[in-house]
């Protein structure tokens, strides 16, 4: 039997839509596994999620890692959610990693972690209606704050840290399905809006490489083309933005599909009071938790 640790995402930033992805510290899904003899994959957990390996994302990435191993043997997974459904903080991705990396040391380890990117986009892709983005694949499966081409999403390069990143992050009390929130973007965008985000996302890069996370707030937090859509199902969005800019965040954006929203914290204390500000200014039950970047993905866990 093996135990598997997959983390949490922050995924987007703002302007970097299928793009910009953060693997978080001390949030994530578990998954155990052992061999059958069966050949089949097999789904146990209590929280709310499909079971049946062409639906269910960890099943999906161990399918396909068995299967690039030409293995026919089965597998028992049972799953663990430490992210909320449908929360907006790539819990779907954290499966899928934690699924595929599961497969792989039961088959006594015949892969590395960038060997498993495919099984881990097409695991995470049945939960975003079919369309693989490894902005929290990647995350999840790497660590680490990472860019990834929406062109070719296992096209990657790491942004190595020059000073730790703090966050506060905000998970209200209800869930959207990340494929129905894709689905309701714009197909088209205007051209003078398509340069100024593509200004901004190029800005937030640079601030991101320097560590200037003083500078990050104007680029972060003037999306055009997702985060206005999706502001309007997150409660309360515009109160907790203000609360967490008066509380001292240096940005503050919806993550993923949300409901969750981060903020960029100067310091681990300043990210709880940060916490406590946008949960005041929440409408809804919400949970805050105060965090910052791991370095590491994917890992086997007690
Ligand atoms: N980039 C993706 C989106 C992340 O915003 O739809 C969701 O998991």
């Amino acid at each position: 039997m093996v135990r598997v640790f997959a983390p949490a995402s922050l995924s987007n930033l703002g302007p970097g839509y299928d793009t910009l992805g953060i693997g978080l510290r001390g949030v994530g899904d578990v998954v155990e596994a052992r061999l059958t003899k069966s050949g089949n994959i097999r789904v146990k957990t209590s929280a709310p999620l499909p079971l049946d390996v062409e639906t269910n994302t960890a099943a999906r990435a161990a399918r396909v890692v068995l299967d690039q191993a030409g293995s026919n043997v089965g597998l028992d997974l049972t799953i663990y959610k430490g992210i909320p459904v449908g929360s907006g903080i790539g819990g779907s991705a954290a499966s899928a990693a934690a699924g595929a990396w599961a497969a792989n040391l039961l088959l006594e380890a015949p892969f590395q972690k960038t060997d498993l990117i495919d099984a881990v986009l097409e695991g995470e892709s049945v939960a975003s209606g079919g369309m693989r983005h490894g902005d929290n694949a990647l995350p999840a499966l790497l660590g680490g704050l990472l860019l990834t081409s929406p062109a070719n999403p296992s096209d990657f390069r790491r942004i190595e840290l020059r000073r730790p990143l703090h966050f506060a992050l905000l998970l209200p009390d209800i869930e959207i399905l990340t494929s129905k929130a894709r689905a309701r973007l714009p197909k088209e965008v205007p051209f003078r809006s398509s340069v100024l985000n593509a200004g901004d996302l190029a800005f937030l890069v640079h601030a991101l490489i320097r560590g200037d996370w003083e500078r990050l707030a104007p680029y972060m937090m003037r999306d055009r083309f997702v985060e206005p859509v999706r502001a309007a199902c997150v409660p309360g969005y515009q109160r907790v933005r203000e609360a967490a800019l008066e509380a001292g965040a240096h940005g503050v954006a919806i993550t993923g599909s949300g409901p969750a929203m981060f903020a960029i914290a100067p310091d681990a204390p300043l990210a709880s009071a940060i916490c406590d500000a946008m949960i005041n200014a929440c409408p809804v039950p919400a949970r805050g938790i105060a965090t910052e970047t791991c370095a590491e993905g994917v890992r086997s866990c007690a």
